[in-house]
């Protein structure tokens, strides 16, 4: 191909055109890189150009020679120039002048916050935390507890039986255990005696409404020493009450019947919303909180434990229940708790 000093020319001025009308997009390190492979590297058209000016006429080739010099010097610079504005922008990143970010800070889940106050308020007169197995045996859920074999009772705790094939001679099926009352017997097989045992854990029951979840927390205290008797449960009732719901609330405790407690009572507390007076929150100005009672003598043999030197009670509530009860908590599907829904969560 025959090269004329008039189309050196119009090549030079196209590239200085388009290396100019590129620098305005050169933002960071890979755009420079790519300016740089396309104006400068040996096989940019300023180079070809460079290697064909010896086939020009030698009276044309001292001005197209200087002329592509020059291009060359021009993109070199305009090379240096963007590095220098590159680094520049970096040091935007720290311009202490610049609005700061806010990051959200998480936090705890209500259940959690209310399994960490649950347990403050027991240490402080004694109890200590304990935890058992969440897949049980039948025995330390039900038999030790004084439920006859096959006795409908058991379908009241409306438990999930698993691994049907394998039956332990002695303990029965396994299953998950529905309520914290497992630990009891456990507790009492450890030796450790006297007994202020506080178990915390999930329970898994098939119930699903406003006011039951698949898998809710219980904790349970369990209490066992020389002469214990109702005064003490009434006592520790009373302080937990007191502390947890607030010294305006009340508590009052009703006949029942569990078959690992007797006597056994369902203990309410009082409505926060209507001082007792009745209203669409609570029955009649009471709220239920659980189960307790004086524990049953053969649930002690069954622990290993003398009846006739010891005695104890036993109570056993559930975490979230207990939680929206408070005052100002305001929730009335026990259900959103678990939801993971942002918008509800970040409100406590
Ligand atoms: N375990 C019982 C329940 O889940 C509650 C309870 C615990 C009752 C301890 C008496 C004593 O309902």
């Amino acid at each position: 191909m025959s090269i004329s000093k008039k189309n050196i020319f119009k090549q030079i001025q196209e590239i200085k055109t388009q290396a100019e009308q590129q620098t305005d997009q050169i933002k960071n390190q890979s755009d420079l890189e790519r300016f740089k492979f396309e104006f400068l590297t040996r096989k940019s058209r300023v180079n070809q150009i460079m290697r064909s000016l010896k086939d020009l006429k030698s009276q044309d080739r001292k001005a197209a020679g200087q002329a592509a010099n020059q291009l060359k010097n021009f993109l070199q610079k305009k090379y240096k120039q963007l590095g220098k504005q590159i680094s520049f922008d970096k040091n935007l990143h720290i311009d202490i002048t610049a609005p700061g970010c806010y990051y959200q800070m998480g936090h705890l889940h209500l259940t959690t916050q209310a399994i960490r106050e649950i347990m403050k308020i027991f240490e402080k007169i004694g109890f200590y935390r304990v935890r058992y197995p969440e897949v049980e045996w039948d025995w330390y859920a039900f038999g030790a507890l004084n439920f006859p074999e096959e006795h409908p009772a058991r379908d009241e705790w409306e438990t999930f039986f698993i691994d049907e094939q394998s039956v332990h001679p002695k303990l029965g099926k396994r299953i998950l255990t529905p309520h914290t009352s497992s630990g009891q017997v456990r507790e009492m097989q450890s030796g450790r005696l006297p007994i202020r045992m506080m178990n915390i854990s999930k329970c898994p029951r098939r119930q699903l409404d406003v006011s039951h979840l698949l898998i809710h927390h219980q904790f349970e205290g369990l209490v066992v020493d020389k002469g214990i008797n109702l005064k003490h449960l009434k006592g520790v009732i009373n302080y937990f009450v007191k502390q947890y719901f607030g010294q305006a609330r009340d508590f009052r405790i009703r006949p029942y019947d569990f078959l690992f407690t007797e006597p056994s009572f369902e203990v309410d507390v009082s409505c926060a919303a209507c001082n007792k007076r009745g209203c669409k929150l609570c029955k009649q100005g009471w709220l239920e909180i659980g189960g307790c009672g004086m524990v049953h003598p053969k649930v002690l043999k069954n622990g290993g434990i003398d009846p006739s030197q010891y005695t104890g009670f036993a109570f056993g509530w559930g975490v979230e229940r207990n939680k929206i009860m408070q005052e100002g908590i305001n929730i009335k599907d026990i259900r959103l708790l678990y939801q993971n829904d942002l918008n509800f969560l970040e409100q406590f």
